[in-house]
């Protein structure tokens, strides 16, 4: 199939060789609904092309930025070759490779959309990139899935490094942690965004939100769910509702602490999935005993009121849990920005070593 690579993608090839911008030019994949695509923007970096293979996420995009390059397709039909961006991003979902303890190289890692990051990478040849994920790839498969990344994105001529920050570091009402990993060369530097100090909690995000449809609980669930307490959680139910409503996860010692939790006004969020009726990941609103909205969903990711979301119910929950918060997205976008803008002020220099750094 990779022979194959179609640039199908209208206008694709033209836009990138139009280079009237000065701005720095972004290629985001894995775009989703735009979290941190609106924060690349927010910071100033010209998102030139975005790819998704969800059609309901390439509408979304289409619908509020009529005039971003959005291109729906698999990210395994689509060529690089020859366009030019300073930036490659992108939020890849995380697989595992197989490698029996052997060292493995770009191609070993064929068949995953960690690959196809990594081919955009090599083809694009940017002078940064950012790929960013849920904060779990770090110890996933007992760190080797980072390691084989952090290799193989090295083998490309990169100084790689990776940090897991945490959205609420960074002015987002949420605890979502989400590793970056950032790729760097020809000396460029790259620093990670300073955590804000003001922490945001809900009732900062959720003042004024407009109706919107969301998600309601069956009329027993809701009984159940009523005796919560902001704050509270499957504790806060007498011992008989408590077996009732966890199930089996009554008797297991772990995964059951966010069973039946009501977020208080007075907290951040817990982070968001991507379906807000799961019982593992409750969270119910302080006051009423349901879910939060699509548009509270949408505010408690930091997207703006007038972002649009396209689809049914359930892919428009998806498409927001699946977002990097766009405070964080802009706090990245500003540090790339910053990278990017010291450049002129590099002597040039050979490079002698290229480096893994691990940070947390
Ligand atoms: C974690 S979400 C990205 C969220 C996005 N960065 C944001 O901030 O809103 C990952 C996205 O990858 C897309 N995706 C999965 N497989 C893909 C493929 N083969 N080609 C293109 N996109 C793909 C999914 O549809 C999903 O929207």
């Amino acid at each position: 199939m990779l022979g194959n690579r179609q640039t199908n993608i209208n206008g694709f090839t033209n836009y990138f060789s139009m280079g009237e911008s000065k701005k720095h030019k972004v290629i985001e994949l894995f775009a989703g609904a735009g979290g941190l695509a609106i924060g690349l923007e927010n910071a100033g970096l010209d998102t030139v092309f975005l790819n998704d293979n969800d059609k309901d996420c390439v509408a979304t995009l289409k619908k509020n930025k009529p005039k971003w390059n959005a291109v729906h397709g698999d990210i395994r039909e689509l060529s690089f070759d020859g366009i030019e961006a300073d930036v490659v991003t992108g939020g890849f979902p995380c697989q595992s490779f197989s490698h029996a303890g052997k060292r493995l190289g770009f191609e070993d890692t064929r068949g995953t959309l960690f690959f196809e990051f990594a081919r955009c990478v090599k083809e694009v040849q940017p002078k940064i990139f950012v790929a960013e994920n849920v904060a779990n790839l770090e110890r996933h498969d007992k760190g080797k899935t980072l390691k084989v990344m952090l290799d193989v994105l090295t083998d490309l001529g990169y100084d790689v490094q990776y940090k897991v920050l945490n959205a609420l570091d960074y002015g987002t009402a949420q605890k979502r942690k989400r590793i970056f990993i950032v790729g760097t060369k020809d000396g460029l530097e790259f620093t990670y965004p300073e955590p804000v100090k003001e922490k945001k909690v809900l009732k900062d995000v959720l003042k004024g939100v407009s109706d919107s449809e969301g998600y309601s609980y069956t009329a027993r669930r809701k009984e159940i769910l009523s005796r919560v307490k902001p704050g509270g959680s499957w504790t806060d139910l007498p011992i008989e509702m408590q077996k009732e409503y966890m199930g089996q996860s009554f008797y297991s010692g772990g995964g059951r602490r966010g069973m039946a939790r009501r977020i208080s006004w007075d907290e951040p969020c817990l982070t968001l999935t991507t379906s807000p009726h799961q019982k593992q990941t409750d969270r119910i609103h302080p006051e009423e005993t349901r879910p939060f909205t699509v548009r509270e969903y949408a505010r408690i990711q930091d997207f703006p009121d007038k972002w649009e979301f396209v689809g049914g119910t359930a892919s428009k929950y998806r498409q927001i849990g699946n977002a990097v918060p766009v405070s964080l997205a802009t706090a990245i976008g500003n540090a790339i920005a910053a990278s990017l803008n010291q450049e002129n002020k590099l002597q040039p220099q050979t490079k002698t070593e290229v480096s893994v750094k691990a940070k947390n």
